[in-house]
């Protein structure tokens, strides 16, 4: 290698040590080392150096072989006709669809005034690439793809996949040896893993790993208990298969032979139907109940493939389109911890930005200690991020197997970080406690941007920055200090203007005028939701009697248990929280006070909803608001008490326990019939 520099030998080196460790644990475990678009990017930076200096390009460089080392313990089977894999675009922009079809196009000699290329385009399934040899209409051998010439025998584990067929139906070929995918879908996936947490098991780290490795049981009693799928996309040998012109009609083909094919797959022609394709899927990517990773863009003429060929590794007519990965790597730099309304001390994982889920992200909350040792996160850690949809980002695990020495566990601070005051973490409990209360300055200002919020108060333009300066500036340390703002205090703040300082006042007095449920909830007792707070103020009528009222009364409401009943009671013992109410009267706050009530009977009263995906017209709040209304109440988990399920669209394991349990699930239809009609309990 005399004429390649040093520096592009040793990261040859590296790279290539890198992706054949990722191939040993990606084929050899159920664990593979590195996400598909970190392998994908070590491999492109292989082959672009191999390009720059071609003496790089040995021949047991990992980029002039298929795949990687096969384990043992099934038998080999030799594909009669290789198991390939797709070139993969280097990017996830529109470009690389028109950069696939000028190839395409250059490659057939195709003048500008040629007819645009019919191409057949497919989803990329994320699974476990199969081949299925059907002789006479039987499945024979199931074989995993291993380095793409010789694979594993997996027939008797495939077998007890009931969406694989044991007989094909029809008129089926001698010989035909079916390409495609095994997958699990999302559902299927979340109720094992809850099966797994309910049994104290290890959680499987995603659907495709789970999928891998359950094809891969030495028992097929195992993989017979994971509910698997499978897809056909293609064939191998064959013997007496009359081949279909097209791709299209490979698909129709084998769907009349009975095998599953997905029905998302489209004829599109030139780039612009290729990028449409690509656009109008990941817009949906979501709604589908099984993950995808791109699209598969194939040219359609089986004819014009056949002349286009192979390279070495991959076919020449097709296209691998990933989506921007909603997994990646990055470094865990530290972990903060921030304290919240309630004290509630919350670990923030700050990250060496990554892009993933299409956004940058560099904060993603770690929930609370337990969670952190649960996942063994260290800090200087390389962790996998992962954004999908617009579900907030979370830190899945940690990739031990690039710890560095260094790397340290995370300690819970014994006092508070904003106050100093000493930090509790109840027996029981998974949350650790700052218990400065108001001393502390972040739980003051929690707790004026809760009386403030929207559902409070109402005190439009109170925000965050305002509240920050008027708390570090020991403007306001109560609630009741807001009433005392004057305009000129406010507009001497920072970036406010004259005019915002003066709507700030003029929200701060409509304020004064409120409900008595929302004064309840806008005070911040612990465990008092918006429900709760109109519970209340239904059952006592008056804040006198709810602050008078003992633990045994608070515990006399609806839906009021121990620990609520404890909370509300030890709240208004608190000397300065009465206080802070008789201020907040004396400012002028105040409301209609009514004789105590019973709410109208609602068609809800006394059952329990939990509401799951996406509903066609109804957002979450207007459906949680519709159900409160008619007197029932919103929980967040699925339990045997809860009355009802409401499902939208990509509904999470909510549903599969609420069927589990055998819950009774409505749509939102059923959700608006069931909110007109009264109960029927003759
Ligand atoms: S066709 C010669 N079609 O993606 C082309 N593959 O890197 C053979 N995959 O190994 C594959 N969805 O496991 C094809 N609709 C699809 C696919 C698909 C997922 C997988 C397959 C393959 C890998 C390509």
């Amino acid at each position: 290698m005399g004429t390649v520099p040093a520096r592009a030998q040793r990261r040859a080196l590296d790279l290539r040590a890198q992706i054949v460790e990722a191939n040993e644990c990606y084929y050899g475990a159920d664990a593979p080392a590195l996400t598909d678009a970190e392998y994908d990017t070590l491999f492109r930076e292989l082959e672009t150096l191999e390009a720059e200096f071609p003496a790089l390009r040995t021949p047991d460089s990992p980029t002039q072989r298929v795949g990687g080392k096969r384990a043992a313990p099934f038998a080999p089977v030799v594909h009669a006709v290789p198991m390939l894999s797709i070139q993969t675009a280097a990017d996830t922009t529109a470009d690389a669809a028109a950069e696939f079809d000028a190839r395409i196009r250059r490659e057939l000699k195709l003048g500008s005034e040629a007819a645009p290329v019919a191409y057949c385009a497919e989803l990329k399934f994320d699974g476990l690439a199969m081949s299925l040899r059907y002789v006479n209409g039987a499945l024979t051998v199931a074989a995993t793809r291993g380095d793409g010439a010789t694979g594993e025998d997996v027939t008797a584990n495939v077998r007890t996949i009931p969406a694989v067929p044991g007989r094909l139906r029809g008129t089926p070929p001698p010989v035909l040896e079916v390409r495609g995918e095994i997958y699990m879908t999302r559902a299927d996936f979340a109720a094992l893993n809850e099966r797994q947490a309910a049994a104290g098991a290890r959680l499987f780290i995603n659907p495709r790993n789970t999928a891998a490795g359950a094809v891969r049981q030495l028992d097929p009693a195992i993989t017979a208990q994971r509910p698997l799928h499978f897809f056909a996309y293609g064939v191998g040998e064959s013997e007496g298969f009359a081949l279909p012109a097209t791709q299209g009609a490979l698909l129709e083909a084998l769907a009349a032979l009975g095998l599953p094919v997905n029905h998302d797959w489209r004829i599109v022609y030139g780039t612009t139907g290729l990028a449409q394709f690509y656009a109008a899927v990941e817009a949906r990517r979501h709604d589908l109940p099984f993950d995808i990773d791109g699209v598969v863009y194939k040219v359609d003429d089986l004819a014009i493939q056949s002349e286009l060929g192979y390279r070495t590794r991959e076919p020449r007519w097709a296209l691998a389109h990933k989506f921007p990965p909603e997994e990646m790597p990055t470094r865990l730099l530290a972990i903060d911890v921030q304290v919240g309304r309630t004290g509630a001390l919350t670990p923030v994982a700050r990250l060496e930005p990554v892009f993933v889920g299409g956004t940058t992200i560099t904060n993603v909350t770690l929930h609370n200690e337990d969670e952190i040792a649960r996942r063994d996160l260290r800090i200087g850690d390389t962790v996998i991020v992962r954004r999908a949809g617009d579900v907030i980002p979370q830190v899945v695990r940690a990739l031990p197997e690039r710890r560095p020495p260094d790397a340290r566990r995370f300690v819970m601070p014994a006092t508070c970080p904003e106050c100093g005051s000493a930090v509790v973490r109840l027996p029981g409990e998974v949350i650790a406690r700052c218990t400065g209360g108001l001393v502390c300055p972040a739980q003051r200002k929690q707790a004026l941007l809760h009386f403030g919020s929207r559902r409070a108060l109402d005190i439009e333009g109170l925000g965050d920055r305002l509240v920050e300066q008027l708390v570090d500036g020991g403007i306001v340390r109560t609630p009741a200090d807001l009433y005392r703002l004057g305009l000129a205090q406010l507009a001497a703040l920072e970036r406010m203007a004259d005019k915002s300082a003066g709507n700030v006042v003029a929200a701060i007095e409509r304020s004064k005028s409120t409900t008595l449920e929302r004064f309840i909830y806008a005070l911040g007792i612990r465990h008092v939701g918006e429900a709760t707070a109109r519970d209340l103020a239904r059952h006592f009528g008056t804040l006198d009697a709810l602050m008078a009222a003992t633990e045994d009364d608070l515990f006399a409401v609806a839906d009021v248990g121990p620990v609520l009943a404890a909370s509300i009671a030890r709240f208004f013992a608190e000397p300065h929280n009465r206080e802070g109410v008789e201020q907040l009267r004396a400012a002028g706050v105040h409301w209609e006070e009514s004789a105590p009530h019973r709410a109208p009977p609602g068609a809800l009263d006394d059952l329990t909803l939990v509401l799951t995906g996406t509903l066609p017209t109804l957002s979450r709040d207007e459906a949680k608001a519709l159900i409160e209304e008619a007197g029932g109440k919103v929980a967040g988990t699925v339990s045997k008490k809860t009355s009802y399920v409401v499902a939208g669209a990509d509904p999470g394991s909510k549903l599969v326990k609420a069927q589990a349990l055998g819950v009774a699930v409505l749509d939102e239809a059923g959700l608006r019939e069931l909110v007109a009609r009264p109960l029927d309990l003759a």
